[in-house]
């Protein structure tokens, strides 16, 4: 039988327990008892190991080692311990591997990915769970625009970014009817439309929209449609693997010559060697150049070229800022995972970036200088900075 008393001092009991976890929960205990126990911080990295953007994803995780290796390999004085998967920039796969790493790993913060859409379903799931999610790659327009939120940030770019400045480039060389080309998912539409708004503003016409299915490289019927288009110049989004294919198939089908060629930098990110002769003068622009004289660029590069015996790109560059960013968190807080004050540190973060410094936009994407540059002899040269302290709009975020 149980009696009144009972039930009053079993009621005081689990009140307790729930104050407890709340307040855990909040961060206020949590870090006592993790230094008690030397909790390492948990940090997911979801990001692509296999497909188009494969080498894209190990780019990011070294360039964010090697961030933390300049620290001894911690966070805030605190060990880290990784959780890894591989999101295949599968959208169809995103939601359960957002979950496992947030439900059944419990990281402390998530890392990813390249692939605007997988980009989505992780900032759905941690908008339900309000885990820090920082954004090393993917520029879905939305992530800091109208699904922005105080755990979401990016280090990298948002889609509109990158070739918002391209069609005034392109105009100033007289070059007024162009065609876009990219995949057809989100960040190639969104690049399509950043590049539109900016082209028409200065006098320009995009005649027509190609597209194919990611991650689709049988360009072949595309380039043709272009061949009997004739447009002044063409514009394009493409990266990774099939940004090595575009490039060499544009040459091979006699076009390099005829219509100039221009895209988002990601075009020769990390390809340059692979894309040959195929890839030399393309102008495009970007938010770093692997040329850039600037003595942070300097000796990340050579450290980066010793660490991992390959040349760092765009990138590794953005893996290293979230490094930077995270580790100047951490440092604020002496290593508590008090999610608020690590939001704090992370909205006035000042990053000194191998692309210049940087900082957070209101919205948490990066306010950062986007250069030109013309592809030669396997490097990116900077041929000028294109636009200075471009903000995304972020339109649509309330925050
Ligand atoms: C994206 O899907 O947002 C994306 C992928 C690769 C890039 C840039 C953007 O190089």
């Amino acid at each position: 039988m149980t009696t009144n008393n009972d039930l009053g001092a079993r009621r005081k009991f689990l009140q307790g327990a729930a104050a407890l976890g709340s307040a855990a929960a909040a961060g206020s205990l949590w870090p006592a008892l993790a230094r008690a126990q030397g909790a390492k911080v948990k940090v997911g990295l979801m990001l692509p190991y296999t497909g188009t953007y494969a080498q894209l994803g190990v780019a990011i995780e070294n360039g964010f080692r090697l961030a933390l290796g300049e620290k001894g390999g911690k966070l805030g004085g605190r060990e880290v311990e990784f959780f890894k998967v591989d999101d295949e920039s599968d959208p169809a796969k995103a939601t359960d591997n957002a979950n496992r790493l947030v439900t059944r790993d419990k990281v402390d913060v998530l890392i990813g990915t390249v692939h605007s859409g997988v980009a989505m379903a992780m900032v759905r799931v941690v908008k339900e769970s309000g885990t820090l999610l920082l954004i090393p790659n993917a520029g879905a327009d939305a992530a800091t625009g109208a699904l922005c939120a105080p755990n979401v940030f990016r280090t990298s770019f948002t889609n509109w970014q990158p070739v918002h400045p391209l069609g005034r480039i392109m105009a100033e060389r007289g070059q007024k009817r162009a065609v876009f080309i990219s995949w057809k998912y989100q960040a190639g539409e969104e690049s399509a439309a950043s590049f539109k708004e900016g082209y028409e503003k200065v006098g320009g016409t995009v005649v027509k929209e190609l597209y194919l299915p990611f991650p689709n490289v049988e360009f072949q019927a595309l380039l043709t449609e272009i061949a009997s288009i004739k447009p002044d110049a063409v514009a394009c989004f493409f990266a990774g693997g099939g940004a090595v294919k575009f490039v060499k198939d544009y040459a091979a089908a006699g076009l390099k010559d005829k219509i100039p060629l221009y895209g988002s930098g990601f075009l020769t990110e990390g390809v340059l060697e692979q894309q040959g002769a195929a890839a030399e003068g393309l102008l495009t622009t970007l938010h770093y150049s692997d040329a850039l004289e600037i003595p942070k660029n300097k000796t990340f590069r050579v450290a980066y070229n010793r660490a991992y015996k390959s040349q760092a790109d765009v990138y590794a560059v953005q893996g290293y800022d979230t490094g930077l960013l995270l580790q100047q968190a951490f440092e604020k807080t002496k290593g508590e995972m008090d999610k608020d004050a690590l939001i704090k540190a992370m909205e006035a973060a000042v990053i000194d970036s191998p692309r210049g410094q940087w900082k957070m936009s209101h919205a948490h994407n990066p306010i950062q200088d986007i250069y030109l540059r013309r592809a030669e002899r396997g490097e990116n040269k900077v041929i000028s900075v294109a636009w200075k302290a471009l903000e995304d709009p972020a339109r649509g975020c309330k925050m």
